[in-house]
């Protein structure tokens, strides 16, 4: 396990009136018996100069926590095929969909792989800590890499809700330039999303691309260059009627209408989805573990 320095944030009373005063100034405030919350900064940066009801950092404190991480003991660890999903919840809720869903399928491939199976590529799967309060536990893992062991990692496959209750079928790689004629291995980055566009195609549902936002453990993957793609079942935006019809589920309600709140319990999880998504996340660790492709593989 590795420890991350998790800053977090507490936060105080709501106050109202004009922005602009730095955040400190406000000294007072009572301390949420919830756990840990982060201020909407965006909000609040969009605002500025505008009276609005705002809530502001009064105390912060610090806390540990950790990403865990499991390897095989078998195959290249100069090409170490990487799954990643991310531990914590946000303190509103159980977390179930978002991120019980990625934890849990990584886990079952990780039971039916073993420890040392007879793969090409290692294969690394971690558990990340602290996702919700800023990517913490996985940029701390990027960052702590030496230069070697970053070259180390041949890709990674990121599993960050699973299971919305009113599904969609994104996958999604590490650039956003359409994925005609890429070649079918990682070093084509391209290729990521279509191995698990495929592998979902053959779970029995037509996948869709979506675009990397960065709101996931990938993020400091990318940054470090190190090619990256994943699945996803949708947040809090709306399905579309078009996503209706290629997914079923009901068209102008959310993918997962109980996104970040207390509701994202066991109730929460469309089994079926999720059970796809594994399928294709298998699909995709073992295709790499056996053979990256490319020039290179
Ligand atoms: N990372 C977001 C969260 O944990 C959810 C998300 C996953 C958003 C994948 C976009 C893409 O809340
Ligand atoms: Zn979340
Ligand atoms: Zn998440
Ligand atoms: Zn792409």
């Amino acid at each position: 396990a590795s420890e991350v320095g998790a800053a977090a944030v507490l936060v105080g009373n709501n106050v109202a009136g004009p922005l602009g005063g730095t955040l400190g100034s406000v000294g007072e405030g009572r301390l949420p018996t919830g756990g840990l919350l982060q201020p909407d900064f965006d909000a609040l940066l969009g605002r500025a100069g505008q009276p609005a009801t705002v809530t502001l950092v009064t105390q912060s404190r610090t806390i540990t926590t950790r990403n865990v991480i499991a390897q095989t003991t078998t195959g290249r660890t100069d090409e170490v095929v990487m799954a990643g999903a991310h531990l914590d919840s946000v303190p509103e809720g159980p977390g179930i969909n978002d991120n019980g869903s990625g934890s849990a399928a990584q886990l079952e491939l990780a039971v039916r792989l073993g420890g040392a199976p007879p793969v090409t590529n290692a294969v690394r799967f971690a558990w990340w800590g602290a996702e919700e309060v800023g990517l913490l536990g996985s940029t701390a893992y990027v960052q702590g890499l030496t230069p070697e062991a970053r070259r180390d990692i041949a890709v990674l496959l990121n599993a960050d809700m699973l299971a919305s209750p009113n599904p969609a079928y994104f996958v999604y790689d590490g650039d956003d330039s359409d994925r005609q004629g890429a070649p079918p291995g990682p070093r084509g980055s391209e290729g990521i999303e279509r191995t698990l566009a495929d592998a979902l195609t053959a779970a029995g549902v037509q996948p869709r691309g979506t675009d990397f936002d960065g709101r996931s453990d990938y993020g400091p993957f990318v940054e470090a260059g190190i090619p990256s793609g994943g699945l996803f079942s949708g947040a809090e935006e709306v399905k579309t009627p078009e996503q209706a019809t290629l997914w079923g589920g009901r068209a102008g309600a959310p993918y997962d209408a109980c996104y970040h709140q207390a509701c994202d319990s066991l109730t929460n999880i469309d089994r079926v989805a999720l059970d796809r998504m594994l399928d294709a996340l298998a699909v995709g660790v073992g295709t790499y573990a056996v053979d990256l492709g490319g020039p290179n593989g």
